[in-house]
């Protein structure tokens, strides 16, 4: 009829502001110069590992898979064998009470964070991160239309606030690898506590403490109820290709996690999760040699660098410190050193006040190619 006005929202061409306020990634500037160099690039921004994972699983879990585990559909919250021997390790390991009810098998950390934001807060809550931070939490939390609110450590009883609905750390953290004491795990339950909020504990780390033996949060006494923990495989076993990691929390938690991980990707594939099994299962004397390798990574790393990176206690990175050179803004720094071949990831991914810093992964390439990337960064730090 003419004159009637159909009602509609008005959307189109615009997406959602939650989704146009994810940030896109933080390396199109610096691939711009890297586009520069005739040679072979470094990739030291990159939390990635040289090493091969566990081996014997191609004989080990492969050979056992079914059809069904290739074609059907699996379990929403993870195959079961898999689960069970996760529940099992992590009271064994982690001291966490949990039983199978309360593990969720994800697609990768990544999924398993993404899943408990989404589960944790609503739209308008803030999720308090401890920073310096993983990078991709932020952009969970704007894409779920969470207010992430950024502090360190020393700071967060100030940074809690009536919205505030959870707080996120990681332990060992990247981009630092600093680890936090169970006296530290201990005053934020306590805060967490008071303040009636959820922790949301990252310790995809957990495996590679050096100079600190990795505590659990959830097993300190009445953390438990108020806890999602997250894992990886990647991170673990050198198996980032097989995007598995899993969330541990109270029944209740699960129960809503299993829900977004059924909304989201239905089930994480089967097979993947039969390689993961092998590697929990057999994956013992890999832990202990990779653990050798990156932590004698770390300090050649650190001997050869020019520039200040503090000691990291664990996890795979050097926070390195470049003020004394361009003050808060290093990314001048950064262009340079991806024209001369080698990419470091910018420290504003990882906080607002991180500009003048840079994380350098001291685990992605063999030792002789972080020597040579090292002697590429000192070489621009030279000529400044
Ligand atoms: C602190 C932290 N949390 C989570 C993840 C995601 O792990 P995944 O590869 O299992 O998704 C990473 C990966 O780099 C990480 O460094």
């Amino acid at each position: 009829m003419a004159g009637d006005k159909v009602p509609t929202v008005s959307r189109f061409p615009d997406v959602s502001t939650a989704g146009a306020r994810v940030p896109a990634s933080i390396f199109a500037r610096l691939r711009e110069h890297l586009a520069r160099f005739p040679g072979e690039m470094i990739p030291l921004q990159i939390g990635d590992t040289h090493l091969a994972p566990p081996q014997n699983l191609a004989e080990i879990e492969w050979a056992q898979m079914t059809p069904a585990d290739l074609y059907a559909y699996g379990a929403p919250n993870g195959w079961a064998p898999l689960v069970d021997a996760l529940a099992a390790k992590a009271r064994a390991q982690n001291a966490i009470p949990v039983t199978a009810a309360g593990v969720q098998v994800t697609c990768g950390a990544t999924h398993a964070l993404s899943c408990a934001v989404q589960g944790l807060c609503d739209p308008g809550d803030e999720l308090v991160l401890v920073t310096p931070h993983w990078p991709l939490i932020r952009g969970m939390a704007l894409g779920a239309n969470v207010v992430p609110i950024e502090c360190v450590l020393a700071d967060l009883e100030a940074a809690i606030t009536p919205r505030t609905a959870a707080i996120y750390f990681a332990t060992p953290n990247n981009p630092d690898g600093a680890m936090l004491s169970r006296d530290d795990l201990a005053r934020i339950a306590a805060l967490a506590a008071k303040h009636h909020l959820w922790i949301l504990a990252d310790e995809v780390y957990e495996d590679y403490g050096y100079d600190a033996r990795h505590v659990s949060i959830a097993s300190l006494p009445g953390a438990f109820e108020r806890t999602v923990t997250v894992f990886s495989f990647a991170k673990s076993y050198a198996q980032a290709g097989l995007r598995i990691g899993y969330a541990l929390g109270p029944d209740g938690v699960i129960a809503v996690l299993k829900k977004l991980v059924n909304h989201s990707v239905y089930n994480v594939p089967v097979a993947m999760q039969r390689a993961a099994l092998g590697a929990l299962t057999n994956g013992a004397p890999f832990l202990a040699a990779a653990r050798a390798s990156y932590l004698a990574a770390r300090d050649a790393a650190r001997a050869r660098l020019a520039a200040p990176a503090g000691c990291p206690p664990g996890g795979a990175y050097l926070w390195v410190d470049f003020r004394r050179y361009t003050g808060d803004d290093c990314m001048p720094i950064l262009e340079t050193c991806a024209a001369a071949g080698v990419l470091l990831a910018p420290g504003t991914a990882f906080g607002d006040a991180c500009g003048g810093f840079a994380r350098l992964c001291f685990t992605g390439v063999p030792p002789a190619r972080l020597a040579e990337g090292i002697d590429r960064i000192n070489a621009v730090l030279a000529n400044l």
